[in-house]
């Protein structure tokens, strides 16, 4: 991926699926990293549709842990998660029940994690999902913390100021009306240390989501109502990398992903658009 490059021409073109894709499973069984994301989001969407979710914490009803999977496809798209030498604090804000974060703890085994959500019970679910894949419990620290909330003056995700190497936020700043999007910035712009790396992957323009809302849930410029009560904006990668200037980060990449799955069994296609962001705290 080129570091320097910001690519935001229109999300209009959709990368093809190849052939030998087993019907039942509806996918290769060698995807590319953004196949295996666009799985994980179809299930992710199918767990928000539940009629009886509750808005604004899609960790918090238990029922969502059926669609539990881990997105290790974000290890591939965001090379820094893996550096091991010098140990990294990755943190992460609306960490769910950890889809992100644990492939993250697997895999870079050097690597502790700060991980906060909105959700009580999104953060008991990741600790315990942690505790069942095996992680040291001094790896892991989940709190508690609503991040539309501006951060005070004086203070941080740690005690100690400015601690995270990376931050990720992946599919949540979407979730939160753009009115708050500044503040849950500025919570990563405390959190990471200066030359820190603020990760971002959320639903793009003309995302499949976003072409299954109707025009009654609109709430506002690219901001809809999802059927559970939960908020959903679109970005353009150009909204993105200006929402994270604001918040004072340098652009890095901002860039689209675009995936067209095919389910062989019905014939439908389905075309999925994200945005992918690298933006870094300035040094000094
Ligand atoms: C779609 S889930 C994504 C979870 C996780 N990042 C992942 O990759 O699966 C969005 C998460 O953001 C959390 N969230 C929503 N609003 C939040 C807020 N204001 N502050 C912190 N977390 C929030 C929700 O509770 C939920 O767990």
């Amino acid at each position: 991926m080129d570091h320097q490059a910001m690519s935001c021409d229109a999300p209009s073109a959709f990368l093809a699926v190849g052939q030998g894709i087993p019907a039942a499973a509806g996918l290769s069984l060698h995807e590319p990293a953004s196949l295996l994301h666009a799985k994980d989001q179809l299930a992710q969407d199918a767990s928000r549709k539940q009629p009886q979710q509750r808005p604004a914490a899609a960790g918090e009803d238990n029922r969502s842990a059926r669609f539990y999977k881990e997105r290790r496809y974000l290890l591939l798209e965001f090379p820094e998660l893996c550096q091991q030498h010098p140990p990294q604090v990755i943190a992460e804000i609306g960490c769910g029940c950890g889809s992100s974060i644990l492939p993250v703890l697997k895999a870079n085994p050097t690597c502790r994690a700060v991980v906060t959500d909105v959700s009580p019970s999104a953060v008991e679910m990741v600790t315990a999902a942690a505790a069942r894949a095996g992680i040291q419990q001094d790896r892991i620290q989940a709190s508690v913390l609503d991040a539309s909330v501006p951060p005070a003056e004086d203070s941080h995700l740690a005690p100690s100021g400015p601690y995270a190497d990376c931050l990720m936020i992946v599919f949540t700043l979407a979730a939160l009306p753009p009115s708050s999007m500044s503040a849950m910035l500025s919570h990563a712009f405390q959190a990471l240390k200066p030359g820190g790396k603020l990760l971002i992957r959320d639903h793009g323009l003309f995302d499949l989501t976003h072409l299954r809302l109707t025009a009654e849930s609109r709430r506002g410029r690219r901001l809809y109502s999802r059927q559970d009560g939960t908020l959903c904006y679109v970005f353009s990668c150009e909204d993105l990398a200006m929402k994270a200037t604001a918040a004072g980060f340098e652009v890095i990449e901002s860039s689209y992903v675009r995936t067209k799955l095919l389910n062989r069994k019905t014939g439908q296609a389905m075309k999925r658009v994200f945005v992918h962001g690298v933006f870094r705290r300035r040094m000094g």
